[in-house]
């Protein structure tokens, strides 16, 4: 429980001393707790008719992505809305970046405007680092790649938080494309971090090379992999990232990866299902356990992922 994995000088918000949110690289589990109590109050705050605050009120906030989104860029736009700043949407599509404008010169153009914040959905790795270096604004990577995507490891953690009032020992496991999930790789640095048993369970094809060095135990085998679990988040197959052919077919996947009833029962009978959206029904999870509302969270995590964004907000632009 929080009291006995924190202490109170660790959740003070003074603590969290970050410009940027790039990665969970470089997060304590202070500045998780600090981010996910914050965000706590937003949830109430959220689900009352009057949403407003004004402690962004003059600030501004770029969104700038790069790649398709509804729950990330629509949420961190209500988030900056929510507590008053100015929210800009960039269209990728009808930008410069069209007219061969290099990231960089993007970067420093949208700079040159005093934007106080910029977030960011890139499809390669790195590029939102790079972005950061060129900005004075305070940058969060709403997605890099196959790299990182902190926002959502920190809303999945918030909602794993919220239903079973603790992580710490909590045996969770992250199943499907976990080669080309950037998802993956942030929830398994946090879920550790927090002190959560990790597991990662794909196909050989869709594991990562060396995957033991993730920080998570591995599973080829769905059945051996879910037998306990408390948690079991299910991912998207990446096919945007993919250069060949992963998978035989999508019902191959499904038959020997995708989360249905039979599968399910391996786990502990109150596990909960979690899925970063978009889902695919019937690709990697199972229609009616998608909807399922005694064991699925997944309209959970969008709400969480209002309230972390907005908590992410107030505490980086304290700085
Ligand atoms: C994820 C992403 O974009 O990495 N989605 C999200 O942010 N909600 C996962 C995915 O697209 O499958």
């Amino acid at each position: 429980m929080l009291n006995n994995m924190t202490n109170i000088a660790e959740l003070s918000q003074n603590s969290f001393k970050h410009r940027h949110l790039l990665g969970i690289d470089g997060l304590s589990r202070g500045d998780a707790y600090v981010i996910m109590e914050l965000a706590k109050n937003y949830i109430v705050k959220n689900r009352q008719p009057d949403k407003k605050h004004a402690i962004l009120k003059g600030r501004t906030l770029i969104n700038l992505f790069f790649e398709n989104s509804t729950r990330t860029r629509t949420s961190f736009e209500l988030a900056g809305k929510r507590l008053g700043a100015d929210v800009i949407n960039m269209s990728v599509a009808t930008s410069a970046t069209k007219k061969g404008e290099t990231l960089i010169d993007t970067a420093m153009t949208l700079n040159a405007m005093h934007p106080d914040f910029i977030a960011v959905r890139h499809p390669e790795s790195g590029a939102v680092q790079l972005l950061a270096q060129k900005v004075n604004c305070s940058v969060i990577n709403g997605g890099d790649g196959c790299h990182e995507h902190p926002t959502q490891a920190l809303l999945d953690a918030l909602t794993i938080y919220q239903r079973k009032g603790k992580i710490e020992g909590l045996t969770i496991a992250i199943c499907g494309d976990i080669l080309h999930s950037r998802v993956a790789r942030s929830n398994i640095k946090l879920l550790n971090l927090l002190g959560a048993k990790v597991r990662i369970i794909a196909p050989p094809t869709l594991m990562p090379a060396c995957p033991e060095s993730l920080g998570a135990e591995v599973f080829f085998d769905m059945r051996k992999g879910l037998k306990d679990c408390d948690i079991i988040m299910m991912l998207r197959l990446q096919l945007e990232r993919m250069t060949g052919n992963f998978i035989p077919s999508v019902r191959e996947f499904f038959h020997f990866y995708g989360l249905d009833e039979e599968k399910l029962s391996y786990a502990k009978p109150d596990a909960l299902i979690m899925h970063p959206g978009p889902i695919n029904r019937g690709v990697e999870i199972d229609t009616r356990l998608a909807d399922d509302l005694n064991r699925s969270v997944i309209l959970d995590q969008v709400e969480m992922g209002v309230a972390v964004r907005q908590a992410v907000l107030e505490l980086l632009a304290n700085k």
